[in-house]
């Protein structure tokens, strides 16, 4: 699919990945729609953008999906991508784990937003002529990341849905895109992890997005930049050699 003259909703779209994402697409002759909790973030954003449309609100709330498709869809009745990125990543010892209120965090606003908003706006994508939908997982979806447990669960469960989904909509006009980014600079990069990344680098946002829209115009479904694909061939080749190695390198050191 060109990415041009498109309506494109980013979830998650004010930082990181989605802002890097709508800077882009907007520049690309695209009409943007980016949503995230945090209304000073989405404000930014705009300033930045003036062209950006936001809207506040929270995929992990089912009620909340329900009325951004209401408004997306009867003030963009053209919309035909949407990009499922927001996310959030935690580094959490299971073994210290007592009060268990929000520990399924990153399965409900990374697993099971992404459900909901597509089941919410499939109806209206097969209406297009031609429409997208892209997931964003992440390379830890092949291999999982013993420090992060729960955000591991939620990517390799995404992944297995992205494949379902796009195997369910083959004959329909719309395409199902994953795409699963290496580490990459962003604050989610930077957040918990900073002990355990060593001074590491991930690759720039701005390489990851090019690559990413690269990927999507060429009419790639999997869309693996970087160490994301050498994840890839290791959960074929040696998983448990590779989940070894990546435990050891974030372990503390002695
Ligand atoms: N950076 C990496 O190394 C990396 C690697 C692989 C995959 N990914 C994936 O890429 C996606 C983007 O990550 P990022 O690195 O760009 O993170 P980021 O810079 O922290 O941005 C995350 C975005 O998601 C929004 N968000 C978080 N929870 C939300 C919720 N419940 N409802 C709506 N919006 C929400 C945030 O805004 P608010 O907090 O204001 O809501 C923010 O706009 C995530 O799915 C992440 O798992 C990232």
């Amino acid at each position: 699919m060109k990415l041009q003259g498109k309506t494109i909703l980013i979830t998650g779209g004010s930082s990181g990945i989605g802002l890097e994402l709508a800077k882009q697409l907007l520049k690309m002759g695209n009409t943007v729609l980016i949503t995230g909790r945090d209304p000073i973030r989405l404000a930014k954003a705009r300033q930045q953008m003036p062209e950006l449309h936001v809207y506040q609100s929270d995929v992990s709330d089912p009620a909340q999906i329900a009325t951004l498709f209401r408004e997306v869809s009867a003030t963009f009745p053209q919309l035909d991508v949407l990009v499922n990125n927001a996310g959030i990543m935690r580094n959490i010892d299971l073994n210290q784990v007592c009060n268990t209120d929000d520990l399924l965090s990153e399965i409900t606003i990374g697993l099971n937003g992404p459900i909901l908003l597509n089941q919410h706006f499939l109806p209206h994508l097969r209406k297009q002529p031609e429409a997208l939908i892209v997931n964003v997982s992440s390379g830890l979806a092949f291999i999982p990341f013993t420090i992060s447990p729960i955000y591991s669960a939620a990517k390799a469960g995404l992944h297995a849905y992205s494949r379902c989904l796009r195997t369910q909509l083959k004959n329909t006009t719309v395409k199902v895109v994953e795409l699963l980014p290496p580490g990459t600079e962003t604050p989610l990069f930077r957040g918990e992890f900073e002990k355990e990344m060593r001074g590491q680098k991930g690759m720039p946002v701005e390489t990851l997005v090019k690559k990413a829209i690269q990927g999507i115009e060429a009419g790639h479904t999997e869309i693996r930049p970087g160490l994301a694909r050498v994840l890839g061939v290791m959960s074929r080749v040696a998983p448990d050699f590779m989940m070894t190695q990546m435990t050891r390198m974030s372990a503390p050191k002695a």
